[in-house]
């Protein structure tokens, strides 16, 4: 199977822990690092515009409360998305998807864009984050990689932008997620990195899908990744990783 045209390190939610997660200023932290391949959160605000957030609710990473999907994104823009993480960051701003397709696209980055719905909003979510995903790439080379844990999500992005990349991601191995994978057209699963076994990998490539991991922060179980071919390790740890550093095995 061809090797996956990414490197191999990806930063998690921007630099991980060291910026507010999936702000601006944690992608311009990771790439002070040297990262150039990024994972994002994406969801819809209450006028449907995508932007970058983890959680349902804005309490753990804003100085706002409640559901993020009932605020429009004029007034979720205003809000402060970076006074929880440290003071250096007060007043950072909750990302547009928009923002940061401008950002990746400008320097060249790769980006794996999560398709994070709010819960009972899976297609549409999967469908406008596509379409704008599909129009803010047209025509370069390395396309931007959707996944999403949730298949109606992944069904949504196949209806308005057939020819983007998708993944499953997966935190079990539940009964039929291969399957599953491949109904959806997948090129790839992005797994939690305990789930991996040889035999995954092996049952993966024959399939021609690439293997991902998330979230892989310490050296041994990297090494062991590594020993096992995986094509993709996303991590918090942009600090101590190297994004240069080769695949090993
Ligand atoms: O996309 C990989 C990883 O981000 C999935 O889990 O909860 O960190 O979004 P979570
Ligand atoms: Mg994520």
């Amino acid at each position: 199977m061809k090797s996956m045209p990414w490197p191999l390190w990806i930063a998690h939610r921007g630099a991980g822990k060291l910026a507010p997660e999936n702000t601006l200023a944690a992608f311009r932290l990771g790439a002070q690092h040297g990262y150039s391949a990024f994972e994002c959160d994406v969801k819809l605000s209450a006028d449907g515009v995508p932007f970058l957030l983890h959680d349902a609710t804005l309490d753990r990473t804003t100085n706002a409360r409640g559901m993020a999907s009932q605020r429009h994104w004029t007034e979720l823009s205003r809000l402060d998305a970076g006074s929880w993480h440290s003071r250096a960051y007060a007043g950072e701003p909750l990302a547009s998807f928009d923002a940061i397709a401008a950002f990746c696209l400008g320097n060249g980055h790769a980006l794996n864009i999560e398709i994070k719905p709010t819960p009972g909003d899976e297609h549409r979510t999967g469908e406008v984050v596509a379409a704008e995903a599909a129009r803010r790439w047209a025509g370069r080379t390395v396309p931007p990689l959707l996944s999403s844990f949730q298949a109606a999500a992944l069904q949504g992005a196949r209806g308005s932008a057939p020819q983007l990349p998708r993944a499953l991601l997966l935190d079990s191995l539940h009964s039929g997620w291969f399957e599953q994978a491949q109904q959806l057209g997948c090129v790839a699963v992005v797994a939690n990195f305990n789930l991996y076994s040889r035999e995954m990998v092996e049952r993966l490539h024959g399939a021609g899908q690439w293997a991902l991991a998330y979230t892989v922060n310490d050296e041994s179980p990297a090494r062991w990744l590594l020993g096992l071919g995986l094509d993709g390790l996303i991590t918090d740890a942009v600090d101590r990783f190297s994004p240069h550093a080769g695949r090993l095995g």
